[in-house]
């Protein structure tokens, strides 16, 4: 199993009896935790003086209020040193930030330096401080400011707004920083990366079917397209004779932790894509630890463990696609043990061998995949499927002039 696979069940019932829930609503932490669950945007309200004087403070609790009039609100704590001084300028300018931020949101989240030093600022149409790099930026002028708790309600109404780069926004969510992922893919721009996978596909096809040969078991090749992982080569005896179907154009999502070659070398856009299914924040470390490793080993392995079936789920899904249809195949393949330690690493274990083959721009154009063979009997034999393995993707990056991207 993977090691963080739990999806919250323990949380999900109202326990009547549970003494803990006495008042917990009071606790600044259990408020914290349960209200972490939602996740926020990250902004910087900004304000300058007519003295020059400028303040800066990160807001997550900003807000859109109201279109006509347009309106926009914020909660400032009361304790904020920053907030008197935006409040006097009667103005401010709300930035929204990038995903790539972070090192901003920090400098405006920390108390008593000159925030502003030696950043690049430029000046909104209402003379407010507009901070570079930034996705949008609203422009308002103080409308209202109501007590509410330990903070107040600020509401502002919008002289001016734009988008500024458009590009992804911070996102804070359990405490931690991150980035968005579409559901849908369709706006990954993977327009060519079938046509690149079949063109590396066949330079290698004799080898490998060589290969299937060699470890008496097959030998597939993924590429991914739009958002999927589709099998776009097959190689090696299937194991039912009679098998009518083929595995080309199977398709899978593209999601930790599967797939993880055609992941450990991708941008930070697409990784987080591979993640989006991940159920929690330390799922998705423990995956982005296994790219660590793949890209460190150069492959990928994933250990039989108890779960033989989503291996010879593929056979059958050679054998007759539409026996498959209703299998949650994914779910299937997650139950595998992906890219273990190399303590964890029992030879005879392993069953699913992966090796990237990358183009000239150091991309994983195709993941070559084996697997079937019978278990390796030791560590050397185990070690000789993977060089053999290798080998091949080897020759494949060879023959497209390629690398593996070192960035
Ligand atoms: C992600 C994030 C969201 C925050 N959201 C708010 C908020 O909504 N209201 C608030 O008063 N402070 C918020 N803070 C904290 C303030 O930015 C920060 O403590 C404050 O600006 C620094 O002190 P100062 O106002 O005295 O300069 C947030 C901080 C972070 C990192």
């Amino acid at each position: 199993m993977p090691s963080d696979s739990g999806v919250g069940a323990a949380f999900a019932t109202f326990d009547a009896g549970d003494t803990r829930r006495e008042n917990r609503a009071a606790d600044p932490a259990w408020f914290r935790r349960v209200l972490g669950q939602y996740p926020t945007g990250v902004c910087v309200v900004t304000a300058a003086r007519p003295d020059g004087n400028r303040a800066g403070m990160v807001v997550g609790s900003f807000s859109s209020v109201s279109l006509s009039p347009p309106m926009v609100a914020f909660f400032p704590d009361r304790s904020s040193t920053s907030w008197p001084k935006i409040e006097s300028a009667g103005r401010f300018c709300v930035n929204i930030l990038a995903a790539d931020q972070e090192d901003v949101c920090r400098r405006f989240a920390a108390r008593g330096k000159d925030k502003f030093a030696g950043l690049e600022v430029g000046t909104s149409p209402s003379g407010m401080p507009l901070l570079d790099g930034v996705v949008a930026w609203i422009d308002c002028e103080l409308d209202a400011v109501h007590e509410a708790g330990d903070h107040y309600a600020v509401f502002g109404r919008v002289s001016d707004l734009d988008v500024a780069s458009g590009s992804a926004p911070l996102l804070f969510f359990q405490g931690g920083y991150g980035r968005f992922a579409r559901h849908s893919v369709t706006e990954l721009d993977t327009r060519g990366d079938l046509t690149a996978g079949l063109r590396a596909v066949e330079l290698i096809r004799t080898e490998m079917e060589e290969l299937a040969g060699k470890v008496a078991g097959r030998c597939i090749a993924t590429a991914l397209d739009g958002g999927e992982v589709v099998v776009i080569a097959s190689a090696g005896a299937t194991a039912r004779r009679d098998a009518s179907g083929t595995l080309v154009g199977q398709r899978l999502p593209f999601s930790a932790p599967t797939a993880s070659v055609l992941a450990a070398w991708a941008d930070e856009d697409r990784v987080g894509q591979w993640l989006s299914r991940m159920p929690s924040a330390g799922a998705r470390t423990v995956q982005r630890e296994h790219l660590t490793a793949v890209r460190q080993r150069g492959y990928s392995l994933a250990l039989r463990a108890d779960n033989t079936s989503a291996l010879s789920a593929l056979d059958l899904m050679e054998a007759d696609p539409s026996s498959l249809a209703g299998e949650d195949l994914h779910g299937m393949f997650a139950q595998l043990t992906y890219d273990p330690s190399e303590d964890e690493v029992t030879p005879g274990t392993v069953g699913l061998i992966t090796v990237p083959v990358f183009d000239e721009a150091g991309s994983v154009v195709i993941a070559l995949h084996v697997y079937g063979f019978a278990e390796p009997r030791s560590a050397a034999q185990a070690d000789e499927h993977v060089g053999l393995v290798r080998a091949v993707a080897d020759r494949g990056t060879a023959l497209l002039g390629g690398h593996a991207d070192s960035s």
